[in-house]
């Protein structure tokens, strides 16, 4: 029999997921639409070393951002592209496990990294003259704080609005062989000029080092695909070449006439295989860049250009330089957010930073912090809107 129930609810039904449906396919001109998914917060839910572990999420209206205080991680980071779609720009994985399962690709994944990153040769350094060891974790050197550097710390939640995430942690005397309780504050913004600002504020109670950084890696086309097609513009017109095991030899050079000039816009992969003992010494690009620094605060330190998505990036800092790695030890073998492997050169990273080795290396700037002193510096990924 007939009903009003029957007949007409499931063709209302119908009719409203074909309109929402048709809404989607009109994208570009509506509203912007979603490809890939943020990740599911219950897969994030647990308790690591008594500490509560959670997925966050922040939003300005455009942009949306999903950070754990596992390991401070940026999990992902949806910008609009040219036509309104929203991309996830930062590699990472769906679930708090995997960024333990796959530690040869994610171990570094968005996370922040101290209590100092990149390199410190043969993991030792002298300070006030006292000698400290590091842990080996990258022979024969010590890498990004170390094997329990803060990338794999529970970092405490201090302020959340719809908008950002203040995280905290406390790096105790010694950890890691760096003396000084350090107490470390680091604040995702998102901001009304689209951009994600990390805004990081440092005490100590005795005199230590600090190099202090994000490790997002980067593809401004989205999940899978090289990077070697985006363009890259860096503001830097020399670099810090390093020897065989990526230790800077102390001198700053020139780029000019090499495959480091990247003064202007270049694609990454034109001269990625060049014959250039320091590409060797990296398979690849994974060079601290010296910035050209004319103002103080933060000023425009890297443009990226994604080749597919028109979509570009700017990175702004008040740090005297910047690694830009390019994805050269990624090995596939895992699962990416959207089910792809992450192969090698699929994604880069721009930490903004201190010279690698700078603790021996006194004609490089500072990275001592004393007690009364305040760290602070901020880096900003800013997405350039409405072409
Ligand atoms: C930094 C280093 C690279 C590599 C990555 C993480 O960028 O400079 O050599 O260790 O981190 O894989």
């Amino acid at each position: 029999m007939f009903t009003f129930k029957k007949c007409i609810l499931p063709a209302a039904a119908l009719l409203l997921l074909c309109s929402c449906q048709q809404s989607s396919t009109k994208n570009g001109q509506n509203k912007p639409m979603e490809t890939a998914q943020m990740p599911n917060s219950d897969n994030f839910k647990a308790t690591v070393n008594g500490k509560q572990v959670q997925l966050y999420t922040i939003s300005n209206g455009q942009m949306k951002a999903a950070i754990t205080n596992s390991g401070g991680r940026l999990v992902s980071l949806f910008v609009p592209d040219s036509s309104g779609k929203m991309v996830d720009v930062v590699l990472g994985y769906n679930h708090l496990k995997d960024y333990e399962t796959y530690t040869k690709n994610g171990s570094y994944f968005g996370a922040l990294i101290g209590r100092y990153g990149n390199r410190i040769a043969k993991g030792k350094f002298t300070l006030d003259g006292k000698t400290y060891s590091l842990p080996i974790n990258n022979a024969p050197n010590s890498l990004h704080g170390g094997p329990k550097g803060f990338s794999t710390q529970v970092w405490d939640v201090v302020k959340t609005s719809p908008n950002s995430i203040e995280l905290h942690y406390l790096s105790k005397d010694g950890e890691e062989g760096y003396p000084g309780n350090l107490n470390v504050n680091v604040t995702y913004t998102l901001t009304n000029d689209h951009a994600l600002q990390i805004a990081y504020k440092a005490t100590t109670d005795k005199a230590t080092v600090l190099n202090l950084t994000n490790h997002s890696y980067f593809n401004l086309n989205g999940d899978g695909g090289t990077v070697n097609n985006h363009k890259l513009q860096l503001n830097a017109s020399r670099f810090t070449p390093v020897d065989s095991t990526l230790i800077p030899t102390g001198k700053l050079e020139p780029v000019a006439g090499t495959p480091f000039d990247f003064t202007k816009p270049e694609i990454i992969g034109s001269r990625i295989d060049a014959k250039n003992q320091q590409l060797m010494y990296g398979k690849g690009y994974d060079h601290n860049f010296v910035l050209d620094t004319k103002v103080k605060g933060e000023h425009l330190a890297a443009t990226v250009w994604g080749d597919k998505s028109g979509i570009e990036m700017q990175v702004y800092t008040d740090q005297p330089g910047i690694q830009f790695y390019g994805g050269n030890f990624m090995e596939g073998g895992d699962k990416g957010k959207s089910g792809s492997p992450y192969e090698k050169r699929t994604a880069l990273c721009l930490e903004t930073q201190h010279f690698p080795d700078s603790p021996n290396q006194p004609q490089f700037p500072t990275t001592t912090l004393k007690p009364g002193e305040t760290f602070n510096s901020v880096t900003s990924y800013k997405f350039v809107m409405n072409k």
